[in-house]
């Protein structure tokens, strides 16, 4: 067996990218929205059908801008999952949010509809839904639900460019949306993020928010003579030579797509039979949902049994790793939060889901050798 070290994530570097970079130092043109920046927001609203879609520094930044776009304010109240990353939460407790944890279900591990239902209170904001790796449920039924009871269903889709429910793309489902150009994402730039508006009325205040409070988009339009001051805002637009690195990535789209999806199929067939066996659960898709294959894991039945498989892995060089820990239960998620009707799946599943390597460079060699690793796994 190889003793070669196999990283849990390496970043995709597309055929174009330093021909893009090349050519965006050579413009002279690299701050925000330059012409690379405009080619970004074009593709993410032709793939989506957003009305429009704005590059940020991060999620965690796309989130940020979502918080202020609905005026979230001490007093109100946001329904997160507990099993997600930190910022779905941090980005309206920002602002003075009371954050309400909700439970996820057992097989996508996203937002369980029944609970949320009953944690809206008059004074519930928004919802904010997440698509773990970009595996979903029909989103339809909550951002509905949602509209009825008048809360925003905003969706953190920052595992799920490119997943869809019934030919629909995730990210088009609530008022906005939020993407991640983080380099472990399938699509990267190092750091990078993107708000998706899709309620057009959003779209004038989200101009203005990103540019730093001024109406300096309508200026540049020539709409106004001057740019002033006119709200709060912050600098949420993302370097154009970020934007250049990322179109390439996007639009090299389908190569990257077919390979993650290969391997995270190769993990499904090839590990079905052993989990079935070891009663070791393997992600369910609902019919319905195209994933993007963003991430493959595990659910063993202990903890002492993930723990040991990490270990077992990394002695034969394979970095795999856990993922979100009960946000309820960490020492800012139980100040800034509660979750009062409990979220006993999230703290089982936290306990024993494990993340398997899947990126594009990934051999089949590679993928082989984690697959009959894992598959010896001694029993605990
Ligand atoms: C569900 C989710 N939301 C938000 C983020 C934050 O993304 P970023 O690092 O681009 O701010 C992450 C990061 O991995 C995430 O997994």
């Amino acid at each position: 067996m190889s003793s070669d070290i196999i990283p849990f994530s390496r970043a995709w570097s597309a055929p174009h990218e330093l021909d893009y970079l090349r050519e965006a130092l050579a413009g002279g043109q690299t701050a925000g929205d330059a012409a690379f920046t405009q080619r970004c927001h074009r593709w993410l609203e032709q793939r989506i059908g957003c009305h429009r879609a704005f590059l940020t520094p991060s999620c965690t930044a796309a989130l940020e801008m979502a918080a202020l776009l609905l005026r979230i304010q001490p007093g109100d109240e946001v329904i997160v999952p507990s099993f997600t990353f930190v910022s779905t939460a941090s980005a309206f407790a920002l602002f003075g949010a009371r954050l309400v944890f909700a439970d996820i279900t057992p097989d996508t591990l996203t937002l369980d509809m029944a609970q949320v239902e009953r944690l809206i209170t008059p004074r519930t904001k928004a919802v904010i839904f997440v698509a773990y790796a970009g595996i979903t449920p029909d989103p339809a039924p909550m951002a509905a639900m949602c509209q009825e009871r008048g809360v925003a269903f905003v969706e953190d889709a920052a595992h799920a460019l490119m997943a869809k429910f019934n030919g629909r793309p995730v990210g088009s489902f609530g008022c906005m949306a939020t993407l991640s150009f983080h380099e472990s994402k399938n699509f990267s730039c190092g750091e990078g993020g993107a708000l998706l508006v899709n309620d057009p009325s959003l779209t004038a205040r989200a101009e203005i928010l990103r540019e730093k409070g001024t109406n300096r988009a309508a200026h540049l339009r020539r709409e106004i003579a001057k740019y002033s001051w006119v709200d709060l805002g912050s600098s949420y637009l993302s370097s154009d030579l970020c934007a250049a690195a990322l179109l390439a990535q996007l639009e090299d789209a389908e190569a990257i797509q077919s390979r993650r999806l290969q391997l995270w199929n190769q993990y499904h067939a090839r590990l079905s039979a052993w989990a079935a066996t070891q009663g070791i659960a393997l992600p369910t898709v609902p019919e319905g949902c195209e994933h993007p294959g963003h991430l493959f894991y595990v659910i063993f039945k202990t903890n002492a049994q993930r723990e040991s498989a990490i270990a077992w892995l990394d002695q034969a060089g394979i970095k795999a790793y856990f993922h979100y820990l009960p946000l309820h239960l960490s020492d800012a998620g139980s100040r800034l939060g509660s979750a009062v009707m409990g979220c006993p799946v999230t703290e089982s599943v936290s306990e024993r889901l494990l993340r398997l390597p899947l990126y594009p460079s990934l051999t089949e060699d590679q993928q082989s050798r984690i697959i009959e690793r894992l598959v010896q796994l001694p029993a605990v």
